[in-house]
């Protein structure tokens, strides 16, 4: 096992195309790091320079405090999961996970194989089918052969590109509480692949996002939800989106499409002299103004909003807005949504109500909304000047010190059952 350091990482292809631009992250020893980012940010290059599958054009990679850069694939320890999970059909999963071993010729006695492909499939909970064919299981099953065979390996680190993609929504939700329970079993360093939202948030104890071969933040996965440092990483985390809004600043009052918000101190001194910025906030910000308490009624502003659809969920009630937008903040919006592969930067807005709100369909509903909670990015560099760089901190050092407890949890709980 350990920590994973990349300074400056750059990558150039052959074409010419610059597709790394620079990345740097340190990956402490027995991390989770997930890299997020749309479709062609560069998430499967880094991953193949840190495997050894792809050459690095500039920068360091250092694998235990060792620089790696030149070393072949076999010679960095590091297993890799890919999204088909490339079995031998032919062979059984037994010999499916021995594979790595067995290449390694006369390293390993047959006993010694026999001891790790065991302790793998029971980690795994393949035990029962450790004679059976790849055709013959299901994709999760066939998924746990693939990381059986990173288990076999002792690696020093594990890396997924993109693992679940393949598999339907259901089993996909428990293969990846297979994999977070596997890695704090095993306290191997992680570096995860995945433009999932869920898997993102969920696995990951730290969070890098990527845009078109650049590091935009890297935190805790509640670091980046709640203080993102931009407008990219703002739509990109959390789902639904957070809804954007062009405010115009009037006098002591931030004039937002379907309701003037008064302006604290704070807020007017990090505007400065804008007088148009874009705001950001999220779907649970708001609620149905007949169901919130006094308490938080206090704390927030309500408005009369013409809703057009809504979705009752269960759990919450989701209800659309349309609003007219500013044509100087729609280009910037419209370009966001372009870098996020976006669904339609909304000229709408998406508000998540307690599902015994009875709003529906073409009411003129009483909504509340906590400005508190808002978040203001410039509109032209889309930074976010609300963002707080100590609270961010203080959510990440919360995050470890949990991160840290589960894991001795974890394994205190396996050397409980070994004895
Ligand atoms: N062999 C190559 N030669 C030239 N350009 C390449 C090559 N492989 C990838 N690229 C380009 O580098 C960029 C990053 O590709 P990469 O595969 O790392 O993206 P990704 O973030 O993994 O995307 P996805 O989510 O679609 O898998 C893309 O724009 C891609 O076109
Ligand atoms: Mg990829």
């Amino acid at each position: 096992m350990a920590a994973i350091t990349l300074k400056d990482i750059v990558k150039e292809y052959g074409d010419g195309y610059l597709a790394v631009k620079g990345v740097s992250l340190d990956i402490a020893d027995g991390e989770f790091v997930i890299l997020v980012g749309p479709s062609g940010c560069g998430k499967s290059t880094l991953l193949r320079m840190i495997v050894g599958l792809e050459d690095i054009t500039a920068g360091d990679l250092s694998i235990g405090g060792d620089r790696v850069n030149d070393k072949a694939p076999r010679d960095r320890h590091l297993a890799m999961v890919f999204q088909n999970y490339a079995l031998y059909p032919h062979l059984t999963v037994f010999e499916n996970i021995a594979f790595p071993l067995r290449l390694q010729k006369g390293t390993f006695t047959e006993e010694q194989i026999r001891e790790k492909v065991e302790f793998a499939a029971k980690t795994l909970e393949l035990q029962d089918h450790l004679q059976r064919k790849p055709a013959n299981l299901s994709g999760g099953q066939r998924q746990r052969v693939a990381m059986g065979r990173a288990i076999v390996r002792e690696a020093q680190a594990f890396l997924f590109d993109e693992p679940l993609s393949n598999l339907d929504a259901k089993l996909r939700g428990q293969m990846r509480t297979e994999i977070a329970r596997m890695q704090r079993r095993l306290g191997t360093t992680t570096v995860y692949v995945t433009h999932d939202q869920t898997e993102a948030m969920t696995l990951g104890d730290r969070v890098a996002v990527l845009r078109k071969g650049e590091l935009q933040q890297v935190a805790s996965p509640r670091g980046l939800y709640e203080h993102p440092v931009n407008l990219f990483v703002a739509g990109f985390i959390g789902s639904p989106p957070m809804n954007f809004l062009p405010g115009e600043v009037v006098d002591d009052v931030l004039r937002l499409p379907m309701v003037d918000v008064p302006l604290t101190d704070d807020l007017k001194s990090r505007l400065g002299d804008r007088k148009l910025v874009i705001v950001g906030l999220r779907p649970e910000h708001f609620e149905d103004a007949s169901l919130t308490d006094d308490r938080r009624s206090a704390d927030g502003v309500t408005f009369e909003a013409t809703v057009d659809v809504t979705e009752w969920l269960g759990s919450d009630l989701y209800a659309y807005v349309p609003f007219d937008t500013n044509p100087e903040v729609a280009g910037k919006l419209e370009e966001l949504d372009r870098d996020l592969d976006g669904e339609g930067m909304r000229t709408q807005l998406v508000v998540a109500l307690d599902s015994e709100s009875r709003v529906r369909d073409g009411d003129d509903a009483e909504l509340w909304v906590n400005p508190a909670k808002m978040m203001v990015f410039d509109p032209e560099s889309g930074e976010n000047l609300t963002y707080d760089a100590d609270a961010v901190k203080e959510i990440d050092q919360q995050n470890e010190a949990d991160r840290k407890a589960s894991l001795e949890r974890a394994q205190a709980r396996e050397k409980a059952k070994a004895s």
